[in-house]
């Protein structure tokens, strides 16, 4: 059989547990509580596909540029550049919605759809190779139904796919529970699943990185210990024993 093409993430030990990298073309969910680390990964996905030569865009609905640029000002792998230069864009999806003057409360099925061709209309003028949407948990509290939830995660997926972009959708669950969403309906849709989470031991919180699923290749699920620093960005190590 025909390896299918891989999206390199740049996350060194997250490659090789998945043999080279996405599967281009899927839809990922990273799912975490807050903190844990959700933004600072995708940004990173997306920076190192710039180095891969692939534009990213990052659709944010949980924080606003203008805090979301301080915040990654301190990492090594953005630079303000990379906007400027258009190989990376950051939008904020609420402005979109607002200018598009859908309800700012709950969307009707007409709604999502120029919200979903409005995305993807500009992923394609872009030509982008990644795309994140942080979070996609925001996003769908504007939808009605777990119908519209699934139709809409399914639909962007389906329309990226077909433009070779690898994307990441951020889900924001509770801290401590073992849940993928808040809808119960978004892992089944994505392709694949990335869990972070934060550990307690002996009163410290240790962040954890685990790949639980990815439709399309076989992949190692180590449970990684993560580390995140302004120098080196995400960093990962197999867990010790002891810890996991
Ligand atoms: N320059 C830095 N170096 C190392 N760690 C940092 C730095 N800046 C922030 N952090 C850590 O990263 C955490 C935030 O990470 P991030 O915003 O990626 O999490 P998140 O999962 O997206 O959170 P949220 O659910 O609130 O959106 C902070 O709480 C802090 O612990
Ligand atoms: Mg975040």
């Amino acid at each position: 059989m025909e390896e299918r093409p891989r999206c390199k993430t740049g996350i060194e030990e997250l490659d090789v547990d998945l043999r080279g990298g996405l599967p281009v073309g899927s839809t990922v969910l990273l799912a975490g509580a807050s903190g844990v680390g959700k933004t600072t990964t995708c940004m990173q996905f997306l920076t190192n596909g710039i180095k891969l030569g692939e534009k990213g865009v990052f659709f944010t609905s949980s924080e606003t540029i203008a805090k979301l640029m301080e915040h990654l000002e301190g990492y090594y792998f953005f630079d303000e550049n990379l906007i400027k230069s258009g190989k990376l864009s950051i939008i904020d999806l609420w402005s979109i919605s607002d200018r598009l003057g859908l309800n700012p409360i709950r969307y009707s099925a007409e709604e999502v759809n120029v919200l979903f061709e409005v995305i993807i209309d500009i992923s394609k003028e872009l030509n982008a190779k990644r795309l994140v949407i942080d979070s996609i948990t925001s996003l769908c509290y504007r939808l009605q139904t777990k119908e519209m939830v699934r139709d809409f995660i399914f639909k962007i997926g389906a329309s990226l796919a077909a433009m070779q972009c690898t994307t990441i959708l951020t889900s924001e669950i509770p801290p401590r529970v073992f849940q993928y969403s808040q809808y119960d309906v978004e892992e089944f849709i994505a392709d694949g699943i990335i869990f972070l989470e934060d550990i307690e031991r002996k009163g410290d919180l240790i962040r954890t990185f685990q790949l639980i699923k990815m439709r399309g290749t076989s992949h190692g699920r180590t449970k990684f210990a993560m580390s995140l620093s302004s120098e080196k960005g995400v960093e990962l190590a197999p867990m010790l024993k002891s810890n996991v």
